[in-house]
């Protein structure tokens, strides 16, 4: 599970990107986060990840609290951040090694995922060459594999299907139905919306830092006229 409450953010005193924001994700589903531009997702996801810290408010992941208990709260996410140019210089099996000693992989656990995923993404090929060398959607599933290896129960994931081929994003998208199906949590960021009515149970719409937003994908379209969420999100953002 994920929960935020009264969380706000201010970048540099001055831009305040989330303002008393409060929801939560619950083990078992899969939440999709939409919104403009600017309006707040990755900076939520940093939030959670620890990677940035809010003005106040309380975070939790998996029952830690991610201030007071960072360590045991970083073990249960993996992140998926929104660029996957990073650690160019390594090769793809040291990337992966480095990951896997980080998040105290044992060996056969870590060869066992590794080969299962790289081949699940058609990537074994690569992992000897350096990531300076790959395509942008070779780094993303790379980025993918290193996000997972240690089995970690909440998934963040900030738009994790930019750049992948059709067959990796319908890997991806199968890999996240099982993962909240098994009682886990997933919460990812999508600017196609189609990607978001397809897998979610939940959706959570953003603009300027406020929750529009959060709930169930058939409610909203019940209580609405339009019948597509594209319609739906573009008449509750432009308002
Ligand atoms: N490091 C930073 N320093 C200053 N302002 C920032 C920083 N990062 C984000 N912001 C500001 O915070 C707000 C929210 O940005 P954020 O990156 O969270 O949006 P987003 O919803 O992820 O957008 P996108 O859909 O483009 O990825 C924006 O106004 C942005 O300019
Ligand atoms: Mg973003």
């Amino acid at each position: 599970m994920i929960k935020l409450e009264n969380v706000t953010k201010t970048y540099n005193k001055s831009v305040r990107a989330l303002d008393d924001i409060s929801f939560e994700v619950k083990g078992g589903e899969i939440v999709g986060f939409i919104g403009p531009n600017g309006s707040g997702k990755t900076t939520t996801m940093k939030l959670i990840t620890g990677i940035i810290r809010a003005d106040v408010g309380k975070i939790t992941v998996n029952g830690f609290n991610v201030r007071k208990d960072p360590i045991k709260a970083k073990e249960s996410i993996g992140y998926i951040a929104d660029s996957p140019d990073m650690f160019l210089r390594l090769k793809g099996n040291e990337f992966l090694d480095l990951i896997g000693d980080i998040y105290h992989v044992p060996t056969e656990k870590r060869r066992k995922r590794i080969s299962e995923f790289a081949e699940r993404f058609e990537l074994t090929d690569a992992l000897t060459a350096p990531m300076m060398s790959y395509s942008h959607g070779m780094r993303q599933k790379i980025m993918v594999v290193a996000a997972l290896m240690h089995d970690p129960p909440v998934w963040i994931l900030d738009e994790p299907m930019v750049g992948l081929d059709p067959k990796s994003a319908f890997e991806l998208k199968q890999m996240m139905r099982d993962h909240a199906k098994a009682g886990n949590t997933v919460f990812f960021s999508t600017h196609v919306l189609e990607v978001a009515e397809k897998l979610c149970d939940k959706v959570m719409i953003i603009k300027k830092g406020h929750i529009l937003y959060d709930g169930k994908l058939e409610e909203l379209e019940a209580k609405s006229k339009n019948s597509s969420l594209e319609e739906i999100f573009l008449e509750l953002t432009e308002k």
